[in-house]
């Protein structure tokens, strides 16, 4: 398991420093930058991050734990995001959400090789709720019995986080 940034990464990382007012302020993209990096935010992924910005291991935990798009486990390729947040509870989230589980068999916070499954708060895309995100990939006013074709077609055509940005 890596436990250094990369020569491209530290570059990226110079970069934004340059850009920044201070060190403490490159933090989340920082976090991104690792979680891309090294595949989710380990101990050891969480003191480089420390390290090369001078900043206390516990200050940088307490940020990559407080936000839901941070992980601090391994994930599956397709990371599914599904908004249970009001507007999308208003109108069936948490039925997609037990479809999902009962689909992929898991439960929110759970991965398996293909798939991670998050309860999510509000995705921006409350007019068409209720919604879900993977990758880039926005499903709208999904349905329960639409979650069987959205994960075969993840499966054929995955979506991941970080390479569906780059
Ligand atoms: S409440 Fe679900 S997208 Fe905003």
């Amino acid at each position: 398991m890596p436990s250094t940034f990369s020569r491209s990464s530290i570059d990226e990382l110079n970069h934004l420093i340059d850009r920044y007012p201070t060190k403490q302020a490159v933090l989340l993209p920082a976090l991104h930058l690792a979680q891309k990096e090294f595949g989710y935010l380990h101990h050891d992924a969480l003191k480089a991050v420390a390290a090369f910005l001078d900043l206390s291991i516990d200050h940088v935990n307490g940020v990559a734990t407080f936000y839901s798009m941070l992980r601090q486990k391994p994930s599956g390729t397709n990371v599914l995001r599904v908004c249970t947040n009001i507007s999308c509870m208003l109108r069936g989230a948490y039925d997609v959400l037990r479809s999902f589980e009962s689909e992929l068999k898991l439960s929110p916070g759970e991965s398996n090789d293909m798939f991670t499954l998050v309860e999510e708060e509000c995705i921006a895309a409350c007019s068409n709720a209720p919604a879900v995100l993977c990758g880039t990939s926005y499903f709208y006013n999904v349905t329960p019995d639409q979650v069987v074709s959205i994960v075969n077609d993840l499966r054929d055509n995955p979506q991941p986080e970080y390479e569906a940005m780059s």
